[in-house]
C-alpha cells in the first residue's frame, strides 16, 4: 500500500507548490490523478515504460488497452505522431484544448507499453488549467486513462478517485468536480475518412461541421455486444462503466418508458430486491422505489452528462440490487450519454414504443 497524498488546487488558479510536488512525482516515475474538463485522469510519464506499466497495475487495467497521451502544447503531437494529416490539423485548430482525442500513426520515441504494442497513438490536449499546468511543469507528455478501477464508472470528483485508488497511487490533485462529465471523443485519423471510435465531449455534429466526411464506428451506437472481429479500438472489448448493481436501460417515448419502468420496478420489488431508478426532471415524480434520482432535464443534456457517472456511483452506494435508468435522446452529447448507459447495462436494454 502506498500513502496517497491529496493536494487541493484551485481549478482556475492552481497552487504552484502543489503542481510542483505532483510534477516531481511524475518525473520520478510515480502516479498522479488530476482533473481534466471531462473526467479525472490517472497520469504517468508517457515516455517512461516502468511508470506506464505501474499505471496499468494500479487501475487493474488489461495491458492491451492503451491510455490517451496528454500534451500541453499542440506542437508536441509532431514528436509523438509519425504524421499529422491535414484533417487532424483542422480538428486540433478548432477543438484543442478540449474533449477530443486523435489517433495517429505513432513515432518511434513512444514506448511499446504506452500504446499496448499498437502502431498508433491516441493524443489529446485537455482544456483544464490543472491538467495543463501539470503537463507543462513535468515537462513530459502524460499518459492518462480515466482514474477509476477498470470497469467502474469514470471519476468526476477527487472523492471518486480516492474511493477507487487510495493506497494504489502516489497523489491526487483535487480540483473539484469536472465540467463535462463524460470522456473525450476519440477519432481515428490514421485512416481516411476519419472514424469516430468513441463518442464524447466533442459532438458528432460539431465534428461534421469541420470535416465533411467523418464516419461513426458501429460500436458507437451499438445496442448489443460488438463481435470481436469488428473491434477497432482496444477499449471496445472490455467491460465498462459498470456499477456493482445490475443496470437495466429503458429507451423509448416518455409515457411508454414510465409505464415500463414502473412495471420493472414492481417486478424486482416482488423478488425482494432493492431498486434504484435514474429518472429525468420531467419524469421524477412518476416513480416510487427505494432510491429515485434525476439525471437532469431531458432538454439540457450537458447537465445529464455531468451528473451521469456520479449518480451511477451514488445509487450504487445505496446498495441497491438493480438500477433502472431512462434513456435520453442521442443528439449532441446525448450520443455519448447513451453509449455509456448502454455499456454500463452490459446491453441489457429494453425498447418501448
Ligand atoms: O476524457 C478522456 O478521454 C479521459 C481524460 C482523463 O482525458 N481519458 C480517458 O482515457 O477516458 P481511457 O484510457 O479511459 O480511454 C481511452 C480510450 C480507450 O477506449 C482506448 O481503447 C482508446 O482510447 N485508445 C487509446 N489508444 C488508442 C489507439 N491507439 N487506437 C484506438 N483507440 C485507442
Ligand atoms: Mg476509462
Amino acid at each position: 500500500m502506498k500513502v496517497t497524498l491529496v493536494l487541493k488546487v484551485d481549478a482556475e488558479k492552481p497552487d504552484e507548490a502543489n503542481i510542483q510536488t505532483a510534477a516531481q512525482i511524475i518525473q520520478n516515475g510515480g502516479l498522479v490523478a488530476f482533473p481534466t474538463e471531462t473526467v479525472y485522469g490517472l497520469g504517468a510519464d508517457a515516455l517512461n515504460p516502468g511508470a506506464v506499466l505501474s499505471l496499468f497495475e494500479a487501475k487493474k487495467r488489461p495491458l492491451d488497452n492503451p491510455p490517451i497521451v496528454h500534451v500541453s502544447n499542440a506542437m508536441d503531437t509532431h514528436k509523438l505522431a509519425k504524421k499529422v494529416p491535414k484533417k487532424a490539423e483542422l480538428l486540433m485548430k478548432q477543438f484543442w484544448p478540449g474533449p477530443l482525442t486523435l489517433v495517429f500513426k505513432r513515432s518511434s520515441i513512444v514506448p511499446k507499453v504506452t500504446v499496448a504494442g499498437l502502431d498508433t497513438i491516441a493524443i489529446r490536449m485537455p482544456n483544464h488549467k490543472v491538467a495543463l499546468a501539470l503537463i507543462k511543469q513535468s515537462g513530459r507528455p502524460i499518459a492518462a486513462p480515466s482514474a477509476n478501477l477498470a470497469g467502474k464508472p469514470s471519476p468526476t470528483t477527487a472523492e471518486h478517485v480516492y474511493e477507487d485508488l487510495n493506497g494504489r497511487i502516489d497523489a491526487i490533485l483535487d480540483g473539484g468536480s469536472t465540467i463535462i462529465g463524460v470522456e473525450s471523443t476519440v477519432v481515428d485519423l490514421s485512416i481516411d475518412p476519419p472514424l469516430i471510435l468513441r463518442p464524447g465531449g466533442t459532438t458528432y455534429e460539431a465534428l461534421k461541421g469541420v470535416l465533411s466526411e467523418i464516419k461513426l464506428h458501429p460500436f458507437v451506437e451499438a445496442e448489443e455486444e460488438v463481435p470481436l472481429e469488428k473491434i477497432k479500438s482496444p477499449g471496445m472489448k472490455h467491460k465498462h462503466y459498470a456499477p456493482r448493481a445490475e443496470v437495466v436501460l429503458v429507451e423509448g417515448s416518455i409515457p411508454t418508458v414510465i409505464t415500463k419502468i414502473k412495471e420493472l420496478s414492481d417486478y424486482y420489488k416482488q423478488k425482494g430486491e432493492k431498486v434504484g431508478i435514474l429518472a429525468t426532471d420531467e419524469t421524477l415524480t412518476s416513480y416510487t422505489a427505494d432510491v429515485v434520482k434525476s439525471l437532469g432535464s431531458r432538454f439540457n443534456l450537458p447537465v445529464v452528462a455531468k451528473n451521469l457517472f456520479s449518480l451511477l456511483r451514488d445509487v450504487d452506494g445505496e446498495n441497491v440490487d438493480v438500477i433502472i435508468s431512462e434513456g435520453v435522446p442521442s443528439e449532441g452529447i446525448g450520443l455519448a450519454i447513451m453509449n455509456r448507459l448502454r455499456k454500463s447495462s452490459g446491453y441489457h436494454i429494453i425498447k418501448t414504443k
